[in-house]
C-alpha cells in the first residue's frame, strides 16, 4: 500500500502547490491527488481528482492531506474537518525558501517558491505564505493566516488569526493586524487594524464600499 497525499481544493492556490509537493524528496514515493467535491474533472494536470469521502475510503499505509485554500476561514473549517477524519495535515514547502535563525512555523503550512523568514519568527498553523512573500525579524503570526503574493511584512508585526494579506501589500514594524482582518492588494499599511476591518489604499484606510 502507498503513500497517498492529497491536495485539498484544486482552485489556483491549490494549482500552485502541487507542483511544489511533487518536488519534495519525502514525497517522491507518494501518490499525489487532488481532493475537491466541487471538480467536475477526473484529472487535473496529472492528478486523479476524489472527492474527500473516495479519499477517506481510499487503500494507503499512511494519508494526510494539504489544505490548498487561500481564503483563511474556510482552510480552517476543512482542516477540522480532515483532523476529524484521522487524516494527518501535510506541510507543503519550496525548495528555495530561506529560513535564518529561530524561526518556528506550526503545522500545515504551505510556502511557496521565494518566501524568507528572517530571525526569530513565531508561525501558527497552516500559514499560507504566497509567491515573493517576506517575513522579517520578530514577527508573530497567529494561525491560518494568507499571505498573498508579494506581502512584504516588517520586523515586530502582530498579526492575528484568520487574517489575509493581499497581494503585494507593504506592513510598517511594529504594527498589529487583527484576527479576521483583511488588508488589500497594494495596501500600505501604517496603523494597527482592528480585528475584522478591511482596509485598503496608501495609506491604508478602512474600506468604504460606494
Ligand atoms: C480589499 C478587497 C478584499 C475588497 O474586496 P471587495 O469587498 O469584493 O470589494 P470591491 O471589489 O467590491 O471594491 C469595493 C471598493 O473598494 C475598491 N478597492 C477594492 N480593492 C481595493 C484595493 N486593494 N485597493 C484600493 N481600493 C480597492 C474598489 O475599487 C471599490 O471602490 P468603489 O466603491 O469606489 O468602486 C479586495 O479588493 C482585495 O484587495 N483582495 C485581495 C486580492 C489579492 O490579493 N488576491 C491575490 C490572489 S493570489
Amino acid at each position: 500500500m502507498t503513500r497517498l497525499v492529497g491536495i485539498y481544493g484544486a482552485g489556483g492556490c491549490g494549482r500552485g502547490i502541487m507542483p511544489l509537493a511533487r518536488m519534495m524528496p519525502e514525497l517522491s514515493a507518494a501518490r499525489l491527488v487532488w481532493i475537491d467535491d466541487g471538480a467536475t474533472e477526473t484529472a487535473i494536470n496529472g492528478h486523479d481528482v476524489l472527492s474527500f469521502d473516495v479519499f477517506c475510503a481510499a487503500a494507503a499505509a499512511h494519508k494526510s492531506a494539504a489544505i490548498a485554500l487561500a481564503d483563511p476561514a474556510l482552510r480552517e473549517r476543512v482542516t477540522q474537518r480532515v483532523s476529524d477524519a484521522g487524516i494527518a495535515i501535510q506541510a507543503i514547502s519550496a525548495a528555495d525558501v530561506i529560513i535564518m535563525d529561530d524561526v518556528e512555523i506550526g503545522e500545515g503550512a504551505l510556502i511557496s517558491p521565494r518566501v524568507t523568514f528572517t530571525s526569530n519568527i513565531r508561525v501558527g498553523r497552516c500559514f499560507h505564505a504566497n509567491l515573493h512573500s517576506i517575513v522579517e525579524h520578530d514577527a508573530r503570526i497567529g494561525d491560518f493566516v494568507t499571505f498573498a503574493p508579494g506581502v512584504r511584512c516588517n520586523g515586530h508585526v502582530t498579526i492575528g488569526d484568520r487574517a489575509y494579506i493581499g497581494a503585494g501589500a507593504l506592513i510598517r514594524q511594529g504594527l498589529s493586524i487583527g484576527a479576521d482582518a483583511v488588508v488589500g492588494m497594494g495596501a500600505v499599511v501604517t496603523k494597527d487594524v482592528p480585528a475584522g476591518a478591511t482596509v485598503v489604499g496608501n495609506p491604508a484606510r478602512p474600506l468604504v464600499r460606494g
